[in-house]
């Protein structure tokens, strides 16, 4: 028998440096999704999948590490695009494996067709797992492995 008594979950949707620029922000690359859009898509999935997402966009690192920090006892995990931050933060790393939460990293653009600099991640050895490439595609994508993973 399926269950039918989900517990919903509570979702912390992390959006890193120059994500709020989105829309006008190289079209070209990143598509012309703004980041509020994005926030009302992973809203409407979370309905669905009886999860509410809790979005939250800085371009500052230290405001995103602690708003990792806050996530512990709020959150049951994390979504993140951390932007620039992906490819030089050990800080946010360290947040990250510092509360424990599952975390799923996404990225709009397939980082590794791009610069070399961008093809590392420090986020993605302690993240369940990655999702990088299909546009706005890629958090809808993101939510979903996330909320399976943590039914499980
Ligand atoms: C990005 C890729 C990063 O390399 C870049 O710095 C971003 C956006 C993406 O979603 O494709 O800001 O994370």
């Amino acid at each position: 028998m399926p269950d039918l008594t989900l517990q919903p979950l509570s979702i912390l949707v992390l959006h890193g440096p120059n994500l709020n620029l989105l829309g006008q922000r190289e079209p070209g690359i990143y598509g012309s999704f703004t980041l509020a859009e994005i926030n009302h898509l992973l809203e409407a999935e979370g309905l669905k999948l009886q999860a509410k997402v809790f979005p939250v966009q800085s371009n500052h690192e230290g405001v995103l590490v602690d708003t990792i920090h806050q996530a512990l006892g709020k959150h049951q995990g994390i979504l993140i695009n951390a932007g620039a931050y992906t490819h030089t933060s050990v800080a946010l790393r360290d947040a990250i494996a510092g509360v424990s939460l599952p975390t799923v990293e996404v990225h709009l653009s397939n980082i590794y067709r791009r610069e070399e600099f961008r093809h590392h991640s420090y986020i993605a050895p302690i993240a369940i797992g990655q999702i990088s490439g299909f546009g706005v595609q890629s958090y809808v994508l993101g939510l979903q492995a996330l909320v399976h993973h943590l039914r499980d």
